[in-house]
């Protein structure tokens, strides 16, 4: 592989932020040959010492603009608050930095709009860090759902919820990007509609459960459950399609992807509704087996082939700027009592002036 530099020397990153996140970072930047650690940048000198601790002899530094003027830093990634994303995106670019910026992409759907719109100006990678899309046992239901052993996608739901950290953003910025990064990656088509339910306990306006539905362009539905309130983590998802079901559960370890034989078909075409004619199937259920791998360490290596080969990642700004279209217009549903919202497509915003937009 070669860089823009005409040489294959390991890519100069600095991480921002050692927060619960930044920590892994951090450690993937060091193992992957293609990157090299220059240094982390932390505003809070209690993260900075925790790096040092478990880091001897990396460099830290407490400035992000000292970081972006040191020549030796190629490309930055960014683990910090979703609200601080904008800012740091967008001062990186203008550095003439490659960015990997932990999802979403950035708080508004006008702020990720013009954030890809820069890197595509300044001719610099901007990668959101949907790390679900480099997960083994995702990558197996896409691979079923593109070769159709599923059949037509009828409907997904999925439970994201654990007793999580409270957090200012709320739980579907939180949690809900994880979900909608994954769906739209899997069916491979744009999100149309909305309606977000929730409960602010603790604090008004900071949801920590919150019930949602997603409308595609074909029809088919989700229903997604986020919250930091559960007894126990559960991360699963179940896609019922006309010749197969799928239940995906994170949490497993042997058997995350199962394949169900199991439907409903009409036995005959009726002529009128009393001879609808019903039969079940309830065939085998099947777990492949699924190498395992850390996503997070695939993510950075598509990163690292985005800066030096030109590809497109997996979790591309186009999908980044989906899944903040959708979540802006989740929070607006849930602000409005669950109101249907319609989400715009990322067509319609990029084949405009590329200024700053925000969701009508
Ligand atoms: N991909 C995943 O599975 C995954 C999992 C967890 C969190 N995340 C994402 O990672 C990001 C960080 O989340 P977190 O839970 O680690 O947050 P956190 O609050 O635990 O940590 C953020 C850290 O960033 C530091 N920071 C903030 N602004 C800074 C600045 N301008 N310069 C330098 N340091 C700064 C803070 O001091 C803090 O230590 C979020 O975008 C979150 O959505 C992704």
């Amino acid at each position: 592989m070669t860089n823009e530099l005409g040489n294959n020397a390991p890519i100069g990153t600095v991480v921002v932020g050692y927060g619960y996140w930044g920590p892994n970072i951090v450690r993937n930047v060091i193992e992957r040959p293609e990157f090299e650690l220059v240094a982390l940048c932390e505003r809070d000198q209690s993260r900075i010492a925790e790096f040092e601790k478990r880091t001897p002899g990396a460099a830290s530094i407490d400035s992000f603009e000292k970081a972006l003027a040191d020549p030796d830093v190629e490309a930055v990634a960014i683990a910090t608050p979703p609200h601080t994303h904008y800012m740091l995106v967008r001062q990186a670019l203008e550095a003439g930095k490659q960015v990997l910026v932990e999802k979403p992409l950035a708080r508004t759907a006008g702020e990720a709009a013009e954030l890809v719109a820069l890197s595509e100006e300044v001719g610099k990678v901007l990668m959101p860090g949907h790390t679900f899309l480099y997960s083994p046992p995702v990558n197996k239901v896409k691979e079923l759902i593109d070769e159709e052993v599923l059949g037509e996608i009828y409907f997904a739901t999925s439970s994201r919820m654990n007793l999580g950290l409270y957090q200012r953003d709320g739980v579907v910025l939180d949690l809900a990007p994880h979900d909608l990064s994954i769906l739209l990656y899997w069916l491979g088509e744009p999100l149309v509609e909305v309606t977000a339910n929730g409960r602010s306990v603790f604090q008004d306006g900071v949801h920590e459960t919150a019930f949602l539905t997603l409308r595609f362009a074909s029809g088919a539905q989700a229903n997604v459950q986020v919250s930091w309130l559960a007894p126990r983590k559960m991360r699963q998802m179940v896609i019922v399609g006309s010749r197969r079901m799928i239940q995906y559960e994170d949490t497993a370890s042997d058997d995350a992807v199962r394949i169900y034989d199991r439907g409903l078909d009409f036995a005959e075409p009726p002529a009128n509704f009393g001879e609808y004619r019903l039969s079940y199937r309830t065939g085998d259920m099947v777990a492949p087996q699924i190498a395992a791998a850390e996503p997070l360490g695939l993510e950075l290596k598509d990163f690292a082939s985005a800066i030096r080969q030109g590809t497109t990642p997996v979790s591309s700004p186009r999908l980044g700027l989906e899944v903040v279209f959708a979540l802006e217009a989740l929070e607006r549903s849930l602000h409005a009592h669950g109101e249907p919202v319609k989400v715009r497509s990322a067509d319609d915003v990029r084949s405009r002036d590329r200024l700053p937009l925000t969701v009508a």
